[in-house]
């Protein structure tokens, strides 16, 4: 569900059209929806309300400040994965008491920073981590809170490089060794450890995975508790799938919700969840414009504005994003936004950016209406990890944001200007 729509034979986000904000701020641009942005948050926040979760949107996937500072106010709280994520959150007004740490690799620096914020917790992802975090505690004269992340080893049946809550990967202490390792650190003096956190991958378009992981950690729960620790909250994670390819593609969180909320209603701990893409996803679209035109053999090419340097995720994980004329000819306004609509006189190119790789494309052998120099394309689908992993390779500006709130919009990030490439090195 969002508010991208074809009216009138043109592309609106909510009420605006997408045409109009190419033409103010040029392209490429990132446009967000505020409305699906709030209705996905909400639709979390109240499915999981028999529960009393606690939403912490997870800020790597698009974590533009004015973003965070409306789902703050929401009473939103933030997963957050580095320093500069950890300030970005606090300074959008994020509540540290509704702030959790995660990842693999926290410096000193970053662990003092967020003991000296108060955060909520820290996810714990190793021995090492927790005797370094106790430490870094003690020389601060304060006590940090932990939760340590157990891979609970279920297949979340998503691409190999975002999988994380198999055995043998990086993240996280084995489910096997849980209960050592927390009978291993119960009494530190300065790190606390109370609860337990997983994230089994992303996107998880099946309920089955979570219901498995779910299981095992209640049960390693109460086997916790009978060793006599307190835990105190379960932090599920994030990972719900958003529709890329067709509009049913993902089931609604209300689906999950369903089947984890009798395994986990009456516990005497309390929930946390860590969603970035159900929000953020289907929020934003990436308008790019045709260059130009070829073929090569027998290939037709689409080369367009916005390259992989400015959406990575084609190349990075073979990802589908759906990509349409902003005003297309009237045989070919779509119906519904699916892989299977077919336009009525298609041609099948690849979509393809500037920069000097051959595996800088947005889509590959994909069925478009005929395009021409100067169309407006939208990549739809791209809110989430789209901006936030886009990077200044080819020595190209990263793109402006633009937030689309009912009838208006506003620059919410500006484009880069050349002089900030190289700002940076003027020491
Ligand atoms: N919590 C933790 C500990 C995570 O590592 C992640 C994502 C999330 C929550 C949020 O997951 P979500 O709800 O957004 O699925 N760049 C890849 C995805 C990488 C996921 C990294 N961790 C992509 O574009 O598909």
């Amino acid at each position: 569900m969002d508010f991208f729509n074809y009216k009138d034979g043109e592309l609106y986000c909510e009420g605006v059209p997408a045409e109009k904000i190419a033409r103010d701020v040029g392209t490429p641009a990132y446009v967000y929806s505020k409305a699906t942005f709030l209705h996905h948050y909400h639709q979390i926040a109240d499915a999981f309300a028999p529960l009393k979760a606690t939403i912490c949107y997870s800020i790597k996937v698009c974590g533009n400040i004015h973003i965070c500072r409306f789902l703050a106010e929401q009473g939103c709280g933030f997963d957050v994965t580095s320093g500069g994520e950890l300030f970005r959150a606090l300074k959008a007004g994020g509540d540290p008491k509704k702030i959790i740490y995660a990842g693999v690799g926290k410096t000193d620096e970053e662990i003092a920073d967020g003991i000296n914020a108060g955060i909520a917790a820290f996810n714990l992802e190793s021995e090492a981590e927790i005797e370094n975090i106790d430490r870094v505690a003690a020389s601060l004269g304060k006590t940090a809170i932990g939760a340590i992340r157990i891979n609970p080893d279920v297949d979340p049946k998503t691409h190999v490089k975002t999988t994380t809550g198999k055995k043998e990967t990086k993240f996280g202490v084995d489910i096997e060794r849980a209960r050592r390792v927390f009978s291993q650190y119960r009494n530190l003096k300065h790190l606390r450890i109370a609860g337990v956190h997983i994230h089994i991958g992303s996107p998880v378009y099946e309920i089955q995975p979570y219901v498995q992981a779910v299981e095992k950690i209640v049960q390693l729960i109460k086997d916790l508790t009978a060793d006599g620790h307190r835990i105190e909250w379960f932090d599920m994670g994030g990972g719900f799938a958003v529709n890329y390819e067709r509009p049913d593609q993902a089931l609604p969180v209300t689906e999950h919700a369903r089947a984890l909320i009798p395994l986990l209603k009456d516990k005497p701990y309390r929930l946390a969840l860590e969603p970035g893409r159900y929000i953020a996803g289907n929020a934003g679209i990436l308008l790019t414009r045709v260059l130009y035109r070829k073929t090569g053999g027998e290939k037709k090419f689409v080369i367009v504005d916005a390259g992989m340097n400015d959406l990575i995720r084609p190349t990075l994980y073979e990802g589908y994003h759906h990509i349409w004329p902003v005003k297309p000819d009237a045989a070919n306004i779509p119906r519904e936004r699916s892989r299977a609509f077919e336009p009525a006189d298609g041609e099948i190119v690849d979509v393809v950016g500037p920069i000097c790789e051959s595996g800088d494309y947005l889509a590959k052998g994909r069925m478009l209406p005929p395009t021409q120099r100067g169309d407006l394309l939208a990549v739809f689908t791209a809110g989430a990890y789209g901006f936030a992993m886009s990077s200044n390779y080819n020595n190209r500006p990263r793109v402006p944001e633009i937030l689309v709130d009912g009838n208006e919009f506003r620059i919410i990030r500006r484009r880069e200007t050349l002089d900030d490439l190289i700002a940076a090195e003027m020491v």
